[in-house]
């Protein structure tokens, strides 16, 4: 198969089983990241090919919602798509490992990826930065049965991995263990200077939220003290 078949396999398999996919990891996103990618990757370098299947491919056996063994699927399904001699094993296992570990786990997780790895892993969090990301944000929030803020809970520190991935809080939450920290964590310049004005959207927007929420608040408080509260004015 020549690179444009290999891709366009992929591309098939994929986009039929993640179109659809309500929580913001369906195929649009796999699209939007491969997007990303090539563009990082024609200013950053990289095999092109390796890059492409590597963002096609990096979320069809997410840790989130995948209980198997995920690098066995992956080496499994390269083999049914027929793409097995695009690369030697010894790359198919590096693209492997990248695929496992370019994931977000909380702020303590470097692990090194191939410089392909490193470009789809910048792809992903650029994805999940500015309006985009907000939209995913709260689309995966609502289908774990997240709030989307309690002030009597206000801002839960996490602090382990463990706690990343099993602590109950808001989806605002996440904004502040995740989201606000991707910009400092872009490995190429390229991703950084796209993720400068994404960062910079996601400020505005908590500053509005939190402004509406405390004007909301006011307000009911103003309601509550009633006419003591016209008292006071009037003097
Ligand atoms: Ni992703």
């Amino acid at each position: 198969m020549n690179p444009a078949d290999i891709s366009a396999a992929v591309r098939e398999h994929v986009r039929s089983v993640s179109l659809g996919e309500s929580t913001g990891h369906d195929w649009w996103h796999v699209s939007r990241v491969a997007g990303l990618a090539a563009t990082i990757s024609e200013a950053e370098g990289g095999d092109p090919l390796r890059v492409e299947l590597t963002a096609l491919l990096h979320d069809v056996f997410d840790e989130k919602f995948y209980d198997g063994n995920a690098g066995a699927a992956l080496s499994d399904l390269v083999e049914q798509l027929g793409i097995r001699a695009a690369f030697s094993d010894m790359v198919w296992d590096g693209i492997i490992y990248d695929i496992l570990h370019l994931g977000f786990k909380g702020v303590f997780d470097r692990t090194p990826l191939s410089p392909e790895g490193q470009i789809v892993q910048d792809a992903d969090r650029l994805d999940a930065m500015g309006a985009i990301g907000i939209a995913r944000t709260f689309a995966y929030g609502a289908v774990k049965g997240q709030e989307i803020y309690n002030p009597e809970s206000g801002c839960v520190e996490i602090c382990t991995p463990e706690e990343y991935r099993n602590v109950n809080r808001s989806t605002i939450n996440h904004f502040y263990e995740k989201l606000l920290l991707l910009r400092d964590r872009m490995n190429t310049d390229t991703a950084r200077k796209i993720a400068e004005r994404r960062h910079r959207f996601m400020e505005e927007y908590l500053a509005e939220f939190f402004a509406e929420w405390e004007y909301t608040v006011s307000c009911s408080r103003r309601d509550q003290d009633g006419c003591a509260g016209k008292k006071n004015q009037s003097g």
